[in-house]
């Protein structure tokens, strides 16, 4: 199905100016005039539904260990704001339902990239799309993605209409990263573009070459590059044909595209 995004999206909300994957990063994206961003999902230990990027807790908050061994309760308690400065003090880490919420309110389009802990790639994808086909339902303002062929596969199943990415980039397997190298697409992409139903990629803009975004756009697919945060290669591949970029420093890369309407 043709997928109707923005020229920008704000990535894990707008990581480049507030602390990544937060309520408060979804309304500063809101306030800078965005009208999608990007959020990671994962689980918890009692199967809920968060909003958070990394499997371990030490980079972003003041806990330690595995999200997947810590209860909503536990996450809870954390602070996720001030690893990025002391302004930024007791901020906590959003459930999905929270996010969901302040999407709405703020009338903002979604990428909800999930992103199982190892081995919950089936339960994350599960619970996180029934919680969401409970309360979202403009088709037009969702895109579901994942590195996670499995939770691509349970999301084709649960929610056929909902458009898929593929997330591209360092965390894929060897193979893939290797093919994307050398300037050609894995030998089993085609196969997998047809049997997950994709619309679209995530790729690394690292592995944006002209050879990659050509084959790419020979199989009709979306292309949406992430890391873009320098104007000078938002305005590169902009100029190889791409339309929508996932960017920390929205604004910084705005100033430089051409508006394309
Ligand atoms: O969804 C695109 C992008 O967010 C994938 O990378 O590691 O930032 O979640 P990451
Ligand atoms: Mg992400």
């Amino acid at each position: 199905m043709p997928l109707k995004l923005p020229q920008i999206i704000g990535h894990r909300g707008c990581a480049g100016y507030v602390p990544e994957n937060t309520l408060e990063a979804i309304h500063t994206a809101a306030d800078m005039g965005l009208t999608w961003v990007e959020l990671d999902v994962k689980l918890t230990k009692d199967q809920i539904p968060i909003i958070f990027h990394d499997p371990t807790l030490e980079r972003v908050t003041n806990g330690s260990g595995n999200v997947a061994d810590k209860t909503l309760a536990e996450i809870k308690e954390l602070d996720c704001g001030s690893y990025y400065g002391e302004s930024f003090t007791g901020i906590d880490i959003p459930t999905l339902e929270e996010a969901i919420d302040v999407l709405l309110e703020r009338d903002l389009g979604i990428n909800f990239e999930l992103k199982p802990c190892s081995g919950r790639d089936k339960d994350t994808a599960e619970v996180a799309l029934d919680l969401l086909s409970s309360i979202w339902d403009d088709h037009d303002s969702l895109l579901i993605s994942s590195y996670s062929m499995e939770a691509l596969e349970i999301a084709a199943d649960m929610a056929s209409d909902w458009a898929r990415s593929l997330v591209i980039g360092k965390d894929g397997s060897q193979d893939w990263i290797s093919a994307l190298n050398t300037g050609s697409l894995p030998e089993d992409f085609l196969k997998i573009r047809k049997y997950l139903e994709l619309s679209a990629v995530s790729i690394d803009q690292e592995f944006c070459s002209g050879l990659i975004i050509r084959e790419l756009q020979n199989q009709d697919l979306c292309i949406i590059p992430y890391g873009v945060n320098e104007a000078q290669r938002a305005v590169e591949l902009q100029h190889l044909g791409l339309k929508n970029f996932i960017s920390d420093y929205p604004d910084e890369i705005e100033d430089c595209l051409l508006s394309v309407h």
